[in-house]
């Protein structure tokens, strides 16, 4: 186990009893996972909304004005988001499911990097980067696609070949509407769930801000995971204030350790 301080090894022990005793949890990811794989995120340190103001550069209503200027910051951050791996942080988490606990990973990311890492059940109520559409006819491009098309015409914003409006990557721009199955499925489960584990996430965009209180409202406990204060840290059970790419591990870790030490208390008391 890597040298944490002794508060911060009860608090992830704590955290992977009550992963490892849960029945339906689930985890709630935000931008802050993928900083460890090199994509800024959007409100910590060096984040994206510092450089480009979102009213201009987030806004649904701004990209209807001028695509253009959307797609000159796509043009410099998507190459990091393409080109990034998952982190150990994914990694736990697609392990978590594997171990049958986390039942299902919600996150606000574009990346595809929890899919990389192998997790299955991922709800991407933002969108994703690597699907496109247009804004005139709905057809769909691949990201291969529309490469080719930027490298061959060296036009922004790209456009249609059947009509030529602007195409948009599939992802949700401040005013824009989330995508109504993963929504409803998000709220169900954050509901249902007993255990919500919340990493990288400053917590701050509705409606997904309001998941954690589905979770409370039904009893369940949350184990943040963040490495800055939000809103909610008074009303998780678990607040580990690190990086998540180390942290996530150790909680994996520290489970393994308990279900090792169970069965070998088993066995002992089969062979007494
Ligand atoms: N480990 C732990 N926490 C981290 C790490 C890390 N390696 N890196 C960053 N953080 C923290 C930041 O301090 C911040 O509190 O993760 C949080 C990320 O918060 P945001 O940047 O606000 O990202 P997110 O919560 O995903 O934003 C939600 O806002 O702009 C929209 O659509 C965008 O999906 C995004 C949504
Ligand atoms: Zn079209």
């Amino acid at each position: 186990m890597k040298i944490v301080k002794l508060a911060e090894r009860k608090k992830i022990h704590k955290a992977a009893e009550l992963l490892l005793n849960s029945t339906d949890a689930i985890a709630l990811t935000g931008a802050g996972v993928s900083t460890e794989s090199g994509i800024p995120d959007f409100r910590g340190e060096g984040g994206i909304w510092e450089k480009y103001k979102p009213e201009i550069y987030g806004s649904f209503k701004a990209f209807l004005k001028n695509p253009k200027r959307f797609w000159k910051m796509a043009e410099r951050v998507a190459p990091k988001l393409f080109s990034a791996d998952p982190n150990p942080g994914h990694i736990a988490l697609a392990e978590l499911e594997d171990m049958d606990i986390v039942k299902a990973v919600i996150t606000q990311n574009i990346d595809e990097l929890h899919q990389k890492a192998g997790s299955v059940i991922v709800y991407e109520v933002h969108g994703n980067i690597n699907r496109f559409t247009c804004f005139g006819c709905r057809a769909s491009y691949t990201k291969d696609q529309v490469m080719r098309k930027l490298k061959k015409e060296k036009h922004y914003p790209p456009q249609c070949d059947v009509c030529s409006a602007p195409l948009k990557p599939s992802v949700v721009l401040f005013g824009e509407a989330l995508p109504t199955f993963e929504i409803y499925q998000s709220q169900a489960l954050a509901g249902n769930a007993d255990v919500m584990l919340i990493a990288g996430s400053s917590l701050s965009v509705d409606p997904i801000a309001d998941l954690p209180l589905y979770t409370l409202g039904n009893g369940g406990k949350l184990i943040i995971v963040n490495d800055r204060p939000t809103h909610l840290d008074e009303r998780a059970e678990v607040v580990i204030r690190h990086k998540t790419g180390m942290v996530l591990p150790l909680i994996v870790e520290e489970i393994k350790k308990i279900q090792v030490s169970a069965e070998s208390g088993e066995s002992q008391i089969e062979k007494d």
